[in-house]
C-alpha cells in the first residue's frame, strides 16, 4: 500500500464528490444486538456475519480531535464496554498512551450492532493522529473499507486532517465526515463546515455534528458507517486468503497475528502458509478483538480478527504478509511499502551484561511496531548496541519509553540524526545513519563529489495573522516556501520544502510558540538535495567521543558548536577532576567549556548525623547513576546525548 498524498486537492475532492454515497441515514431504535451464541469451548459463533453484514471502518483525524473518545462512546453504545461515565480512551491500552494522552498504536475492536432489523458485525480501528505514527494509519486502512474523518469543531481542518484524508481517499475508502466537540463553547461549526466543504468538497448536509464527550448525536454514527462504508469484497467459496496487518507478543500464547480475511474462512486446526517465507503453521485459535481477544469458532471473508498459530520466532511475523491454506496457494496481496525511517538513533544497554535481554526486548517491541528499522552498531564509547530508524523524534521517544516500561530495559539513546548521503567521486553512494561514520573534512575534499541531506514537503495550516511568523520560521530553518493559499477567509495553508534535520530539532516547538498553539503541521519525505554538511566532533578531556558526534549544515557550526559545549557543561556532573569539553569541526576547535572538579565529599555534611539521611543521599545518587555511562573516566548522563539535538531558543 502506498502513502498517497501527492494529488492536488481539487482533483481528489472532485472525484470524491462523484463517488460518495448520498443516501439518507435511518436510525433504528435498537442500538445493539446480543453477542452471538457460544459453543462449549466458549467460542463465539459469528458465521452468520457474511460480507453484507460486515463493516470495517477506521477513525482518522488530526491529533486530539477526539478519535479515541468517539471509540469509547461507540463501544459503550454497542455494549462492548459498560457505560460507567468514567471510560476514557479505553482503546489507548498502552501505558505510554495513557501517560501522554495520545494514541500511538492503532487498535481494533469488534462490535455487534442492529440496524433496521439487520445484525451487523462492525470492526472499528482507532488510529493515531500524530504524523510520526502515520504508518499505523496507512496499515490500518488496508483492513477497512470506510473511515470516519473527524474534525474538531473548534479547531477546524488541520494539517493531519488533510494528510489523512488523502491517505484514505487514495485507498478508495468510503469517507464519513463528522464534526466533533460541538459542545465546546469555542466551537464554530459553521466555519469548520465551510473549511471541510472547501478543502474536500464535501456537502455540508453530509457532515454529522456530534460530541464524543457528551454523547450528542452518537446514535447517528454507526448507521452512517453502515450506509457509507462499502461491503468488503471477496467470497466464502474462494480459497482462504488473509492479510497480516498487525502483530504483537503475548507472554502466554506467543505471537498473535491480526488479519483481514480477504477470501474463504479459517478455524482452529487449519494449516496455513506464509507467502513471505513459505513456512507452514497450525492454527491454534482464532477470534475477534471485543475489545480483548475473544475466541470465535471461525473467521471468514470480510471479517477482521486475530489468529494464534505455532509461530515460534518473532522474526517470522511479517506485517503485510499474505497467508493461504495448505495446498491452496493464492496470489499474494501487494503488502505494504516498508516505512522509511526519517531519523536514526543509537540504543545501547546501560549495563553491557544486559545486551541479550535488550536484544530480545527490541525484537518483541518491533513486532508490535513494524515501522522501526534495526541495525547492529558498535560504538567506541558505548560498546555494542543498535542503530534504530524511526518515523520521527516523538516515535523515538515513545519507543524508548515502551522499552523501559513494558520490558524493564535500561537504555541509553543517542541524539537522533537524519540519514545523509555521500556521493564519492568513484561513483559510490553511501548512506550515513551514524554521525561517527560521516567523513572528515580531508576525506570530503579528496574523495567526495557531494554531500546530500533529506528534505520533507511540509504543510502548515494556521490563522492568517501568523503568516509573517510562519514564513520567517520556514526560511530561518532553511526551508523553500512553495506557495500559500486560503482554506477559508482567515486560514492559510502554507507549503514548503525543508531539510528534515531542521524538523528533528526544535521546529515543532517554535511553530507552536510562534503561532500561540494555533498552527498545525504535517510532512512527507521529499528526496535528497545537495548540502554543505560538516561533522561536529565532541572531545572530553581531549578524547573524541563518537557517540556525541553530530552532522550539520556548515552555517550552523559556530552557534551549534557553542551550544553543545554549553549544554554538556550543564548536564555533566562535577567529578573528582576537571572535565574539558571541546567541540570541533573541520579540524578546528569551535568551543571550549570546563566542568570544574568536585572538592567536597557529598556525604561529608551527613557525618555525625542521621544514618538514614546519609543512606537517602547515597540512594539518590545511585538512582541518578542508573542512566550514566562511563566514557573513559568521565560519567555521562543520558541528557548529555540528547543535548546534542536541541538548539538554543532564538
Ligand atoms: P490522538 O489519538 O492522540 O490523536 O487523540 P484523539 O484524536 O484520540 O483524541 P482523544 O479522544 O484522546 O481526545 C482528545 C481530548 O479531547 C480529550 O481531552 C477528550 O476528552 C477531548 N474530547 C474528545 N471529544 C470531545 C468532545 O466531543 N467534546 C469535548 N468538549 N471534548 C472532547
Amino acid at each position: 500500500m502506498m502513502l498517497l498524498r501527492a494529488q492536488p486537492l481539487t482533483v481528489v475532492a472532485a472525484t470524491f464528490r462523484h463517488t460518495r454515497t448520498m443516501q439518507k441515514i435511518h436510525i433504528s431504535r435498537r442500538l445493539y444486538s446480543e453477542r452471538p451464541p457460544e459453543n462449549k469451548r466458549g467460542e463465539l459463533d459469528i458465521t452468520t456475519y457474511t460480507p453484507e453484514r460486515i463493516r470495517n471502518f477506521s477513525i482518522i483525524a488530526h491529533i486530539d480531535h477526539g478519535k479515541s473518545t468517539l471509540a469509547d462512546r461507540l463501544l459503550e453504545l454497542t455494549g462492548v464496554i459498560t457505560k460507567t461515565g468514567k471510560n476514557k480512551q479505553v482503546l489507548d491500552k498502552l501505558k505510554v498512551e495513557r501517560d501522554r494522552g495520545i494514541t500511538v498504536k492503532a487498535q481494533s475492536a469488534s462490535m455487534f450492532y442492529e440496524h433496521n432489523g439487520d445484525k451487523y458485525l462492525i470492526n472499528l480501528i482507532d488510529t493515531p493522529g500524530h504524523v510520526d505514527f502515520s504508518y499505523e494509519v496507512s496499515r490500518s486502512l488496508a483492513a477497512c473499507q470506510g473511515t470516519i474523518l473527524l474534525v474538531d469543531a473548534a479547531q477546524g481542518v488541520q494539517a493531519q486532517t488533510v494528510a489523512n484524508f488523502y491517505l484514505a481517499f487514495g485507498e478508495g475508502l468510503g469517507i464519513i465526515p463528522m464534526l466533533n466537540k460541538v459542545d465546546l463553547p469555542t466551537a464554530e461549526p459553521e466555519r469548520a463546515v465551510l473549511q471541510i466543504e472547501s478543502a474536500f468538497e464535501i456537502d455540508a448536509a453530509d457532515i454529522l455534528h456530534i460530541s464524543a464527550k457528551t454523547g450528542l448525536g452518537i446514535e447517528q454514527v454507526l448507521p452512517a458507517v453502515i450506509e457509507k462504508t462499502p461491503v468488503p469484497q471477496g467470497s466464502i467459496g474462494n480459497p482462504f486468503k488473509a492479510l497480516l496487518f498487525d502483530t504483537w507478543y503475548d507472554t502466554y500464547v506467543g505471537v498473535v497475528c491480526l488479519m483481514a480475511i480477504k477470501d474463504g474462512s479459517i478455524q482452529r486446526g487449519d494449516k496455513i502458509i506464509s507467502s513471505h517465507s513459505g513456512t507452514k503453521y497450525e492454527v491454534m485459535e482464532v477470534g475477534i478483538m471485543h475489545p480483548e481477544q475473544t475466541p470465535t469458532t471461525m473467521l471468514q471473508v470480510g471479517q477482521v480478527g486475530y489468529i494464534v498459530c505455532n509461530m515460534k520466532s518473532i522474526a517470522e511475523a511479517h506485517v503485510g504478509d499474505t497467508f493461504y491454506r495448505e495446498k491452496h496457494p493464492v496470489e499474494a496481496l501487494p503488502g505494504f511499502v516498508p516505512a522509511k525511517s526519517m531519523v536514526f538513533a543509537g540504543i545501547f544497554p546501560i549495563d553491557t551484561g544486559e545486551f541479550d535481554s535488550l536484544k530480545e526486548s527490541i525484537q518483541k517491541l518491533t513486532l508490535n511496531d513494524s515501522s522501526v528499522s534495526v541495525h547492529k552498531e558498535t560504538s567506541a564509547a558505548l560498546g555494542q548496541g543498535w542503530r534504530l530508524g524511526f518515523l520521527g523524534t516523538l516515535h523515538m521517544d515513545v519507543f524508548r519509553q515502551r522499552l523501559e516500561e513494558e520490558y524493564d530495559a535500561s537504555v541509553l539513546i543517542t541524539a537522533p540524526t537524519v540519514p545523509y548521503q555521500i556521493k564519492y567521486r568513484d561513483g559510490v553512494t553511501k548512506f550515513i545513519r551514524t554521525p561517527a561514520d560521516f567523513p572528515d573534512a580531508a576525506t570530503i575534499q579528496d574523495f567526495v563529489e557531494s554531500t546530500l541531506e533529506p528534505y520533507v514537503a511540509a504543510t502548515l495550516i494556521f490563522p492568517e495573522q501568523y503568516l509573517g511568523h510562519m514564513l520567517e520560521l520556514c526560511t530561518t530553518h532553511r526551508g523553500d516556501i512553495q506557495n500559500h493559499t486560503f482554506i477559508d477567509e482567515t486560514r492559510v495553508i502554507l507549503k514548503c520544502r525543508i531539510p528534515m534535520a531542521e524538523i528533528v530539532t526544535d521546529f515543532f516547538d517554535k511553530l507552536k510558540s510562534k503561532s500561540q498553539g494555533f498552527a498545525s503541521f504535517d510532512y512527507e519525505e521529499s528526496g535528497y538535495d545537495k548540502s554543505d554538511l560538516v561533522k561536529m566532533e565532541v572531545m572530553l578531556n581531549g578524547e573524541s567521543v563518537d557517540a556525541l558526534a553530530a552532522v550539520m549544515h556548515k552555517t550552523s557550526v559556530v552557534t551549534v558548536g557553542r551550544d553543545i559545549a554549553k549544554r554538556l557543561k550543564e548536564v555533566i556532573r562535577r567529578q573528582l577532576f576537571d572535565i574539558i569539553i571541546q567541540t570541533a569541526a573541520n579540524g578546528k576547535v569551535v568551543a571550549r567549556e570546563t566542568v570544574k572538579q568536585l572538592r567536597k565529599n557529598v556525604t561529608a555534611k551527613c557525618y555525625g548525623g542521621d544514618i538514614t539521611r546519609k543512606m537517602k543521599l547515597l540512594n539518590k545518587q545511585k538512582e541518578g547513576k542508573k542512566r550514566m555511562k562511563k566514557i573513559g573516566k568521565v560519567e555521562l548522563p543520558q541528557e548529555a546525548f540528547l543535548s546534542i539535538m536541541t538548539k538554543s531558543q532564538d
